[in-house]
């Protein structure tokens, strides 16, 4: 993990728990809707900020742990979202250290803007992780951020090709790929766009 990214979130967090929760998760997840699995599933958002898009699936009757690093956005999050069906955990990628400890296996990963956050050779930590994670044919959707980083959290850029192929040596298919507007009014006018993996677990 990179501490000075969760410093950035912990310092603009007033601010960007608002901004998370003006995003409609409904239009957010409209790329990746059809993938989901059918109800009730056990499905884990990493990066969950403050549990919008956990509240949203729990909503459709599925189980939902919600795994954030920040315990500002988790603090917030569990009282915003205060509803029957998600869980928190406190834990972050690459490692997953706790996640993996508890030894369950998902239907459905959802990882919304989070993967530019981590680092060329810890994404490979990444995927060996959440393909444990996975039950066999489960579903990680991923959105990749093309164009410039956000200020005050550092970015690495991405490869659409590059990602496709790592994903595929750590036993994903990559089943759908589509590119997407940025919802943020601040990330369409950095002309920020998203690419949504759908990667299933042979
Ligand atoms: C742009 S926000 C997106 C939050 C949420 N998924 C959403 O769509 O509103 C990125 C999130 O990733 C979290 N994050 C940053 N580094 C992380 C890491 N190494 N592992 C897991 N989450 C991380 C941040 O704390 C933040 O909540």
């Amino acid at each position: 993990m990179d501490q000075s990214v969760i410093n950035g979130y912990v310092s603009d967090s007033d601010y960007l728990i608002q901004a998370f929760e003006a995003i409609d998760s409904a239009v957010l997840l409209s790329h990746i809707s059809a993938f989901l699995p059918e109800v009730p599933a056990d499905i884990v958002d990493i990066g969950a900020g403050t549990g919008r898009d956990a509240e949203w699936l729990a909503s459709l009757g599925h189980n939902v742990l919600a795994v954030e690093p920040v315990d500002e956005f988790r603090l917030a999050g569990k009282s915003i979202h205060a509803v029957s069906g998600i869980e928190w955990m406190k834990d972050y990628l690459p490692a997953l250290k706790k996640l993996l400890n508890v030894g369950k296996v998902f239907d459905f990963v959802l990882i919304a803007s989070v993967w530019q956050h981590i680092k060329d050779d810890d994404r490979k930590i990444a995927l060996g992780n959440l393909r444990t994670i996975v039950k066999r044919k489960g579903r990680v959707a991923i959105s990749l951020r093309n164009g410039p980083g956000a200020p005050n959290r550092k970015c690495y850029p991405v490869e659409v090709g590059g990602m496709i192929g790592l994903a595929q040596k750590f036993d994903f298919n990559v089943i759908s790929h589509s590119e997407a507007e940025s919802v943020q009014k601040s990330n369409q006018a950095a002309g920020v766009t998203w690419t949504w993996l759908i990667l299933e677990a042979v």
